[in-house]
């Protein structure tokens, strides 16, 4: 067993991913323990995070926390939900609940076995035969989640189901994508492994023109490219210790989940001679992508990424000089399968430094005398390939105190079919053929549990008026920012205003900066938008957190989830909107933050047949945190003389 871990270990190590010897120690206590059968999977095998206090208090060479793996377990033989911690430390089973009503995410492996299965079922075959498609060879069941639709299902919510949608290659290696097999769908039970039954809506064309994008297919490629080359003759300026990074004034740990991909922990900011926390724990707490087209097919698109379908398990493994460019270190993550089989998935996580223009640029335009520093960034990201999209993520730090999180987005478009007579309401056709792709929306949200200099902190929502014309702005010229405390989380719910200047901050109250202001971050939001589902809709109501921008918590180790721990299958009503049912007291108190990031995606032709890059995301920016600009001692390039010369 895992008694290593008992003894001392560097603080950073408490946090760090559960490796696969873990993994299988983990399984392997809980499946003699309990008894599991043949048909018990493993829906999810992680760490289970040390408590907050004991992480904060530990110093290497102190006795550790102990290690705990947190195991979920689905019995195919009943479909029930149970919930386990595994002591690593001690060898033996911590707890064992049942998840009353909970869907677990749905497994990679459980992918394959619907695909296989569906194939044989003979309703579907015929479906496929009375469209002309009898190479199964070539078809692809792409295996949606099911989602919630009410009660006219009948008893869809008590199986464990996917809903798939269809399409088909031409020959091997074609894109699929091109040839949706539209308004077909095979209900899938994932615990009797059947097709509960096909729904067929109608035959209409299958499109063949082909959206082929390799260079093989695209042929002639522009030949006036001269090569770039990054390089760090002295290798990157960061170092890697287990899974802690110290880069510049910053140190953090970056973990990794399978629901959740990359976690940040523990981010503090060296600044003189103090080690500031920033940041005790930053993860995507859920996304969703719904659909605008009421089609019978279209409208039950609407998949949770994160919770329905462990985008961190969905991660690429990536490649030098293709997915980032330079002197790159990289982490691998290693995942469970349904079996609890430990899954590697190599180089999943890339830690690289990148040049980000300039930092600060002044010339004194009366001497000559020039100053210029240029700004570099250091980014923990991976990418995740969800069917038909993929999804990289990335967070950056900057060395003025500056955190990013930036989500790009790239892939394929969902396509479908839609009559060529005519331009389609709900999204864009794609060539004459019927190819089509519906307008949709991506919504993130991303948790933050900020530590500005300690655990208890306080919000504000800021934004600018303008002052009417009277005696205190005479000249019609004045306008002034205001900032109004958020005492609670039912006070904190609020969507962004970019035309008032809407940002929110979150301070300490006591820890005060050189004007006796509290120290502080905001989060300054960049683009966004709000779902346009109508609030009845199943969709808003399971999808909760995104009908607003911004909410904040009191911190409670159980509320990770943005649309609670179980959303497959969920009727809605979990997650955020219950946490805050209480309208708990978020003043002076250790607040957690979450910011709901919407990006909208009206289709365009040049879209297909692979999206160029879009780009969503948010800062957080030091605000009175520092007393002045924290990069002055930033070295301006090629050392003092260059780029910094009097006139
Ligand atoms: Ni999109």
């Amino acid at each position: 067993m895992a008694q290593t871990r008992r003894s001392s270990v560097a603080a950073a190590d408490l946090l760090a991913p559960l490796t696969g010897e873990e993994i299988s120690a983990a399984v392997g206590i809980l499946t003699e323990e309990r008894e599991l059968g043949a048909k018990s999977r493993f829906a999810g095998v992680y760490l289970n995070e040390p408590p907050k206090e004991k992480v904060l208090a530990y110093k290497s060479g102190e006795e550790a926390p102990e290690r705990e793996a947190f195991v979920i377990v689905l019995d195919g033989s009943n479909g029930e939900t149970y919930e386990a911690l595994v002591s690593l430390t001690q060898g033996k089973v911590n707890s064992w609940e049942h998840a009353e009503g909970a869907q677990p995410s749905i497994m990679l492996d459980e992918f394959d076995e619907c695909e296989r299965a569906t194939k044989e079922d003979p309703e579907f075959r015929e479906a496929l035969k009375k469209r002309g498609i009898t190479n199964l060879d070539l078809v692809c069941v792409e295996p949606w989640s099911a989602g919630f639709y009410g009660d006219d299902d009948g008893d869809d919510d008590k199986r464990r189901l996917l809903r798939t949608l269809v399409y088909t290659r031409l020959e091997p290696g074609d894109n699929p994508y091109a040839h949706p097999v539209d308004d077909l769908v095979a209900v899938f039970d994932l615990n009797s492994m059947k097709v509960v039954r096909v729904e067929d809506f109608g035959v209409v064309p299958v499109p063949q023109e082909k959206g082929n994008y390799t260079p093989e297919a695209v042929g002639q490629m522009r030949e006036d490219l001269k090569p770039i080359e990054i390089t760090q003759p002295e290798g990157p300026s960061f170092e890697l210790n287990g899974h802690e990074i110290s880069w510049q004034k910053w140190r953090f740990v970056v973990g990794f989940t399978p629901r959740e991909g990359i976690v940040l922990h523990n981010v503090t900011y060296r600044d003189g001679d103090r080690e500031r926390s920033v940041l005790y724990r930053a993860s995507l707490a859920e996304m969703v992508v719904p659909y605008g087209d009421p089609d019978p097919v279209q409208y039950r698109k609407n998949a949770f990424d994160a919770g329905e379908y462990n985008i961190g398990a969905l991660a690429n493994s990536l490649e030098l000089g293709c997915d980032c460019l330079g002197e790159i270190r990289y982490l691998d993550a290693v995942m469970a399968d349904s079996r609890g089989n430990p899954l590697p998935i190599k180089n999943a996580i890339c830690l690289h430094e990148e040049d980000f223009g300039l930092l600060s640029k002044h010339t004194d335009f009366r001497t000559g005398q020039v100053d210029v520093r240029r700004s570099r960034r250091f980014v923990a990201s991976f990418i995740a390939t969800v069917a038909n999209y993929e999804y990289g993520f990335y967070w950056y730090f900057y060395q003025d105190g500056t955190i990013e999180f930036e989500v790009k987005l790239t892939g394929i478009v969902s396509t479908a079919y839609a009559s060529p007579e005519e331009s389609p309401k709900y999204g864009q056709l794609l060539n004459k053929e019927g190819l089509y792709a519906p307008i949709h929306q991506h919504l993130f949200n991303v948790r933050l549990d900020l530590d500005i200099d300690g655990r208890e902190n306080s919000v504000y929502e800021v934004h600018t008026e303008a002052e009417p014309i009277g005696s205190e702005n005479p000249h019609g010229n004045a306008f002034f920012a205001k900032p109004t405390l958020l005492k609670s989380e039912k006070e904190a719910q609020q969507v962004v205003d970019s035309m008032a200047a809407r940002y929110w901050k979150v301070v300490n109250p006591s820890v005060k900066n050189a004007v006796g202001e509290p120290v502080g971050y905001k989060l300054i939001p960049h683009g966004n938008v709000l779902p346009f589902a109508q609030p009845e809709s199943h969709i808003v109501k399971r999808a909760g957190f995104a009908t607003k921008h911004f909410w904040a918590t009191p911190y409670k180790p159980s509320e990770l989830y943005a649309a609670g721990d179980y959303p497959n299958q969920h009727r809605g009503g979990s997650g955020l909107p219950e946490y805050t049912k209480d309208d708990r007291p978020i003043e002076n108190e250790d607040v957690v933050i979450w910011y709901t990031l919407g990006s909208h995606h009206t289709v365009r032709l040049e879209d297909w047949p692979v999206m160029p890059m879009q780009y969503a995301g948010f800062k957080l920016q030091p605000i009175g945190f520092f007393d002045q600009n924290p990069s002055l001692d930033v070295p301006p390039p090629g050392g003092n003389g260059h780029c910094h010369h009097g006139g």
